[in-house]
């Protein structure tokens, strides 16, 4: 009975004990599970968003410009319908590539996609000062915008056009609504209004004709085009409106894109006053 009783009590105590660390062992195991589930899923965040910079970081050191060849036609062809409303046949391509090879210039991924093209032109004219090249078309494909590509195959278009055919200038046309383009050619590439062309496209659009002069002194005499889409004289308004809060790189830029076309008149008239010294002050 005795040992019956003592063994019965000793049974019971036992069992509670290994009740007890049944149940320590299980809620313990139940919080390393967790713990290791939260771990692996902080692990995963981290290597994402790991993925993700170096995926914008290396995008475009991934990508090459070169120069396009015969067999780039078709992709550019493709990406230009992808694009924009201007659209040209492959012989208008196949005539630019045999009449000016040098001035096309393609964008490429690591996969030899092509994401971005510029096809450019010389327009011949007989006096050698008036030689300058034409950006006939420029675009990126809409997953690789802002990242550089437009600048990065319109530099190098304009460096040939000025290096190898010796061009005054660069000319292209440009869609009044485009802001893209515009921040583009204006503000990284430095291009400049030189009028407007009213209802150049066929929907009757008008055009800013701008250009970008790579020798002389004639770029100063072209104008910034403003927020407003007005034309504004860059001399002029240096003299009227100081830099002080605009958001543009290019402080002449900043300062043209603060002023009106009649300001930009009053602010002629008063530097005319001044002198001709004074006038060249806010030029580029
Ligand atoms: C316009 C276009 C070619 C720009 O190509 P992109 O490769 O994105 O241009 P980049 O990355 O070289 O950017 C150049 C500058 O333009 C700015 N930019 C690009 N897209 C912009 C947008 N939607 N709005 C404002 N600025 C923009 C960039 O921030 C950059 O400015 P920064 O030099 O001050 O930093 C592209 O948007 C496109 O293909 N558009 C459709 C076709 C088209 O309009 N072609 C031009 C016809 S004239």
């Amino acid at each position: 009975m005795v040992g019956d009783h003592g063994w019965k009590i000793h049974k019971k105590k036992h069992s509670g004990l290994v009740n007890m660390c049944r149940f320590f062992a299980f809620d313990s195991l139940i919080g390393f599970v967790l713990v290791l589930l939260v771990a692996s899923r902080y692990k995963r965040i981290c290597t994402e968003k790991k993925k993700v910079d170096l995926y914008s970081a290396d995008l475009f050191t991934a990508m090459q410009v070169r120069r396009a060849t015969m067999d780039d036609m078709y992709n550019m062809q493709h990406t230009n319908l992808r694009c924009l409303p201007e659209n040209y046949n492959l012989r208008y391509y196949l005539y630019h590539i045999l009449s000016w090879p040098q001035l096309l210039y393609v964008c490429e991924d690591m996969n030899k996609k092509t994401v971005g093209y510029v096809l450019g032109k010389m327009d011949d004219e007989e006096e050698a000062a008036k030689a300058h090249g034409h950006i006939t078309s420029l675009a990126v494909l809409r997953t690789h915008r802002k990242l550089g590509v437009a600048s990065a195959v319109m530099r190098a278009t304009m460096r040939e056009m000025d290096q190898e055919y010796e061009a005054n200038f660069c000319s292209l046309h440009v869609r009044k609504t485009n802001e893209a383009a515009l921040h583009l050619y204006q503000e990284t590439l430095g291009f400049r209004c030189a009028e407007i062309d009213e209802k150049y496209y066929v929907d009757d659009e008008d055009a800013f004709h701008m250009k970008k002069y790579f020798r002389g002194n004639k770029q100063s005499s072209l104008f910034y085009v403003t927020e407003q889409k007005t034309l504004a004289k860059q001399a002029a308004a240096a003299v009227i409106t100081p830099p002080t809060t605009s958001t543009h790189k290019d402080p002449v830029a900043a300062i043209a894109a603060n002023t009106t076309p009649e300001a930009a008149k009053a602010a002629a008239a008063a530097t005319a006053a001044k002198g001709s010294d004074k006038k060249g002050k806010g030029k580029k």
